[in-house]
């Protein structure tokens, strides 16, 4: 079977590495393009990681282009760097070279061109605010048919973790999230806090992926930061891969078990500013909200993958 077309829209972030790493060492999937958003950093920041993420692959033949530096409609200041260290990558930035080129082109044209030249449906994986998509929509309509699926990292039905009522990437554009969940009617698979918190993996796991090689050794070394917040915050020897779990649905159709529900997007200027909700009418869409899955496999999934990483790129 031919592999599955695949662009990730990313915010690199400790887990966006290791989710792109991810769709990097998975062949049911091909990586068409990584397209990139202001979020957990400065756009700036995000774009020269996922250029460095594409190095240590050995991946720069995968065009990388830069996107929106603000939300839509209302600036928004809070960035995630006390997750994610200030350079993005848990302080370990400067170990990996941005030798991937950046392509001129700008995400949305980037992701209509692949769009427009893909012979089989597309599936987008946005792990960063949804600007990118929502824009890509607006600009696009006549490409929305090209977009199998959306698998959409972001959300909380039942508490946030940026205000106690929104998630990071929501709250980060929420005018942009009730469009691309709301408004439009490409596939969504939504991947919210309620089923990625409960996909954490410890310190065993991570020593595992640190022991392989000297890619996943520098890949560890980045995700160690965010372990080490996790032991700040909770007190335990935790790393939550939110983008990872999003990412293996994208690949593995199905890891995830979803609910189909109608969403709504809050935008006005409250305290639930960006929370995600079941919408009381049926006015929107229904999308598919990922809540449950077979956590062990799913962690030893992710690891099994990424462990190939030195491997995959010694013969690449
Ligand atoms: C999301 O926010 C970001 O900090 C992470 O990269 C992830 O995409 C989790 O709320
Ligand atoms: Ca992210």
């Amino acid at each position: 079977m031919s592999p599955t077309l695949l662009v990730i829209d990313t915010d690199p972030g400790v887990d966006d590495a290791a989710a792109l790493l991810l769709a990097l060492t998975s062949t049911e999937v091909e990586l068409r393009a990584v397209t990139t958003v202001f979020g957990n950093v400065e756009l700036a920041t995000t774009t020269m990681n996922a250029r460095r993420l594409l190095t240590l692959a050995s991946r720069s033949d995968i065009p990388v282009a830069a996107g929106a530096a603000r939300p839509l409609v209302h600036p928004q200041a809070q960035r995630a760097d006390k997750w994610h260290g200030t350079d993005g990558l848990g302080g370990r930035a400067d170990t990996l070279p941005a030798a991937t080129p950046l392509d001129p082109r700008g995400a949305v044209t980037l992701l209509a061109d692949v769009l427009r030249a893909a012979k089989t449906p597309v599936t987008l994986a946005p792990i960063g605010p949804l600007t990118n998509i929502a824009l890509l929509l607006a600009v696009h309509p006549e490409l929305a048919g090209k977009i199998d699926r959306i698998v959409a990292m972001g959300g909380a039905l039942r508490g946030g973790n940026t205000t106690l009522a929104a998630e990071f990437n929501i709250y980060a554009d929420p005018e942009a999230a009730h469009r691309v969940l709301a408004e439009e009617s490409v596939p969504i698979t939504l991947v919210p806090l309620d089923i990625t918190m409960n996909c954490w993996v410890d310190g065993q796991w991570l020593d595992e992926l640190a022991a392989a090689g000297p890619r996943c050794a520098t890949l560890a070394g980045v995700i160690d930061h965010g372990r080490k917040q996790h032991q700040r915050a909770f007190g335990e020897d935790r790393v939550v891969l939110h983008d990872a779990v999003a990412v293996l649905e994208a690949v593995v159709p199905g890891t995830l078990s979803c609910t189909s529900m109608p969403l709504s997007v809050e935008c006005g200027f409250g305290a639930d500013r960006g929370a995600v909700r079941r919408a009381e009418s049926s006015d929107s869409r229904p999308v598919d909200v990922a809540l449950s899955t077979d956590v062990p496999r799913l962690r030893a999934e992710i690891l099994r993958r990424l462990l190939t990483l030195d491997g995959a790129a010694a013969t690449a």
